[in-house]
């Protein structure tokens, strides 16, 4: 593993792999179409090369699998909204993706694969904390809100079923709600930290009954997990990254409200059809890898307003 490509590289976690790859010395190589990532989230970038290009596209893939030995595939549609927004180009960018990828993978003679795939496919578990056993689901085939979860599912299908005859070294890793600078405002956490910044009122509205629960990882940490993954791992292996700190969104809304020293009288409004009420992953797997701490959640929270 020398020379690696990593799709999505641009993105809020691509740029943070990106980064830490150059700095332990990886030759890397970036693919985005930078429909959401920007280049100036990756810190090292001078050190990387750089290709513009969409990852549906067979020819695009291809060239960017030159002189390739490793392939982190991360290029994705992300954010809730965009799944309820436009569920065809979610699950095409997965489908098409990941196909071009291993086509290229197999054309191109490249044995390593790292597949991201999410705490999504989980959808409501039976067992919290939940372990990489736990079956993958699509609850409601109509609620567009699954089109992210499908693409993802399949993108698993397709790493098992090919990693098996055509790779060395085949990983997928299920990240569960990762934080931290450079991220897309439409997730749970930044939208969260800008409203509550401009908010006057005392009344903060929230979508559900804010006894949904999750558990956050700061990007620093993800990296962490990620390097073990992708050192340590072993092949045909399925790696929840994330920790066990669960909170419920009244707690985290009220963490935040804490930092920012405001007081705040949280209200309910329907939470978007198809949201999940918990969500924690059992780490066990990635504890045997050497992965230990953690940064607590308030602290990482402060570094992200900081
Ligand atoms: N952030 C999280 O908490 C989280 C949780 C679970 C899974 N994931 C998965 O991890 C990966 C990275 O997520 P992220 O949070 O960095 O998202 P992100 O949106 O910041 O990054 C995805 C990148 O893919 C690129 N992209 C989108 N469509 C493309 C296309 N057609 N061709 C080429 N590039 C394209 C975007 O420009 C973006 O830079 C994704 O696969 C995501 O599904 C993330």
């Amino acid at each position: 593993m020398k020379n690696i490509l990593v799709t999505g590289g641009t993105g809020f976690i691509g740029s943070a792999i990106s980064s830490m790859l150059v700095l332990k010395g990886y030759n890397v190589t970036i693919f985005d179409n930078n429909s959401r990532g920007k280049l100036k989230n990756i810190s090292a970038l001078k050190e990387a090369k750089f290709i513009k290009g969409d990852i549906r596209n067979f020819q695009h893939v291809f060239k960017a699998c030159k002189n390739i030995d490793t392939v982190i595939h991360l290029a994705a549609v992300n954010g809730t909204k965009y799944f309820y927004e436009k569920p065809d180009i979610v699950l095409e960018v997965a489908a098409k993706g990941v196909i071009n990828i291993i086509d290229s993978c197999k054309e191109r003679g490249i044995k390593n694969l790292f597949l991201a795939s999410s705490s999504e496919v989980y959808h409501f578990p039976k067992k919290i904390p939940t372990d990489e056993k736990e079956s993958i689901k699509i609850p409601d085939i109509m609620n567009p809100r699954f089109s992210y979860a499908g693409g993802k599912i399949f993108t698993e299908l397709m790493g098992v079923n090919f990693g098996r005859k055509y790779f060395k070294k085949l990983i997928i890793f299920r990240p569960h709600n990762v934080y931290g600078k450079n991220m897309g405002n439409e997730h749970v956490v930044p939208e969260l930290l800008l409203r509550m910044k401009k908010n006057k009122s005392k009344n903060f509205f929230i979508k559900g009954t804010g006894k949904e629960t999750r558990a956050f990882i700061y990007i620093d940490d993800f990296i962490k997990a990620f390097e073990l993954v992708m050192t340590k791992g072993k092949h045909m292996q399925i790696y929840n990254i994330g920790t066990e700190q669960m909170v419920s969104i009244n707690k985290l809304c009220k963490t935040i409200a804490k930092i920012f020293k405001k007081t705040i009288n949280i209200k309910n409004k329907p939470i978007a059809k198809g949201g999940t009420k918990a969500r924690c992953p059992d780490i066990s797997k990635i504890k045997k890898l050497g992965f230990l701490n953690y940064t607590l959640l308030e602290d990482g929270l402060k570094k992200v307003i900081n």
